[in-house]
Parts: structure tokens; C-alpha cells; sequence
């Protein structure tokens, strides 16, 4: 099969529900894969599921970049997008192409993503004009949180829902292939489903939109340090991995592990002939070395 490109996932409003989902190296890309997942985002989110920050505002340039060659080398036919990290593209319209640029060329992605509205638009439209499909991000972007004051839903009162579909729409009128909604109430995610052209693509935005996005971590229950309303666990894996390890720990101590089936063995004359070397005076003749 093909490798989904943007065009194919702008192509799918109103067609197919779209599945995307962050992950962040090469295993979770395969296993993304073999789920049949449309889009990996290697999302900057994995400042905190990966790197164990309390937000995402440290991640680097080439901390992304190295988590986004793995996803390439692993995704099979899932379009790979990268998260363009904060203040890799805020600063300027260069900037914002330069390293832009780098995720497509260095990291084998197949598009960016970036998080705001109207005021990133002149970056957005220089992207889009140097060949790099963009993924907008409206609503919670978390690379605000400092500004926002918090990790909160966004877009609750009617003003500030209408400013979020002028953003949205501004977003696709610049060339934007799709557009995610974070944390915004139910109602405008779907306002904003029904007005732009481009495919939307929820976390915590209600059922109205035309995609979904979760956190490879979340969806499989491994990161326990947050847990956000809109997160749904579809597996346990964090408490079944602990019960492996602690049976791993066990058969090491009770000297369980490796039994026979995991040890190597060597041929009985080199056993003898390396036993015979390890005993002292064993491997010599006449006095000399053999
Ligand atoms: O960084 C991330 O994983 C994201 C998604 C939650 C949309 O931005």
C-alpha cells in the first residue's frame, strides 16, 4: 500500500473518519501500523510521556528530530507528521521554513504541525509555499501554557468561540491540509467541522469532528502522571508491563532465569580443552604453553 500523503488526508472530509495518533519512536510507529492508524504525529507531547517534563515547552529541535526519524523508519503507509517544537517557528517566517524544512528533509516526515491561529498565518502560508504540507493546532495548544495559565478548556463563551472559527478558517485559507481542535466544548468543534474545508481533527472536542487524535501512551494506559477528562484508556499495558517486570525481577532472584532454553551451549571437547586451560597447570606440555 501507499504512504498516505496530506492530500490523501484532506481528501477524507466527509468521506472516512480520520485516526490519528501520537506516538514517538520506532516500535510505537509499528505497532500504530499494524492498527492500521492513518497519521502518526510524533507530537511534541512527548516532552512529557518520553522525557518526563512537566510540559512541553523544553523539547528541542533535534530532540524532535530523533524521535521522528525512528517513527519514519517504523510507519509503513501512516502519513508521519512532525510537531514543530516551541519557538522553532514562532520567532519567524525563516525560522519557521528553515526548520520546518528539516523535518521533512532530515526526519523523512511528511508533514509539520503547528499550534495558533491568525498570528502564525504568515508562517503557515511560506511553508506551504516551500512544499511542506502544515497541520494546524487551535483550541488548548499547550505550547500557551504559560500564557493560558494552565492546561484548561478553551473557547467557552461565545466570543471566544467565534475567534476560535476565524482562526480555524484562517488556517485553511492559508493552506493548512487539516486542522486539530484541543480541549474546546463539543458545539463549536462541531461549528467548526461544519464551516472550514479541511478535515478537523479532535482531542477533546466531541464526536462532531471529522478525525480523532490521542496519545499512544494514553490510549494503551502507561502514563499515569496526568489523565485528562477527554482521554479514553482502551488497554492496560502500564499494569501489565509492571506484573511482567516484577515476574522478570523474580526469576532472577530465585535464579528461575535464564534456564537452559536461554543459555548457549559450546561443544563438550572445547568445554573440556577451556576447562583443562582454566585449572592451574592444565594446558601445558612438558612445561611449555600447548
Ligand atoms: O503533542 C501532541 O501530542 C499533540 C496532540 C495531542 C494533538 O499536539
Amino acid at each position: 500500500m501507499p504512504r498516505t500523503t496530506a492530500p490523501d488526508v484532506a481528501a477524507a472530509k466527509g468521506v472516512r473518519k480520520i485516526v490519528m495518533l501520537a506516538a514517538y519512536d520506532f516500535t510505537s510507529a509499528r505497532l500504530a501500523e499494524a492498527a492500521g492508524v492513518d497519521v502518526i504525529l510524533v507530537g511534541d507531547s512527548l516532552a512529557m510521556v518520553v522525557l518526563g517534563h512537566d510540559d512541553t515547552l523544553s523539547v528541542t529541535m533535534e530532540e524532535m528530530l530523533h524521535h521522528v526519524r525512528a517513527v519514519a523508519r517504523g510507519a509503513g503507509t501512516a502519513l508521519v507528521v512532525a510537531d514543530m517544537p516551541f519557538m522553532s517557528y514562532q520567532a519567524s517566517v525563516e525560522m519557521a521554513v528553515t526548520n520546518a524544512g528539516r523535518f521533512l528533509k532530515e526526519g523523512r516526515a511528511g508533514a509539520v504541525k503547528v499550534e495558533g491561529g491568525r498570528a502564525i498565518v504568515p508562517q503557515v502560508r511560506a511553508m506551504v509555499a516551500a512544499g511542506i504540507p502544515v497541520l494546524g493546532h487551535v483550541g488548548l495548544t499547550p505550547q500557551h501554557v504559560a500564557a493560558l495559565g494552565g492546561f484548561k478548556v478553551q473557547s467557552k463563551t461565545a466570543e471566544a468561540a467565534a475567534e476560535l472559527v476565524a482562526d480555524a478558517a484562517a488556517l485553511a485559507e492559508a493552506g493548512c491540509f487539516a486542522v486539530v481542535l484541543e480541549c474546546i466544548p463539543a458545539p463549536v468543534a462541531a461549528a467548526v467541522t461544519r464551516t472550514v474545508p479541511i478535515p478537523t481533527i479532535g482531542i477533546g472536542a466531541g464526536p462532531d469532528c471529522d478525525g480523532q487524535v490521542l496519545v499512544f501512551h494514553d490510549v494503551l494506559g502507561l502514563y499515569d502522571r496526568m489523565r485528562p477528562r477527554f482521554v479514553k484508556q482502551f488497554g492496560e499495558l502500564g499494569k501489565q508491563a509492571v506484573t511482567a517486570l516484577t515476574g522478570y525481577a523474580e526469576a532472577v532472584r530465585n535464579s528461575d532465569f535464564p534456564g537452559a532454553e536461554h543459555s548457549f551451549s559450546m561443544a563438550s571437547e572445547a568445554q573440556t580443552a577451556f576447562e583443562a586451560l582454566l585449572t592451574p597447570g592444565g594446558g601445558e606440555k612438558d612445561g611449555h604453553r600447548a
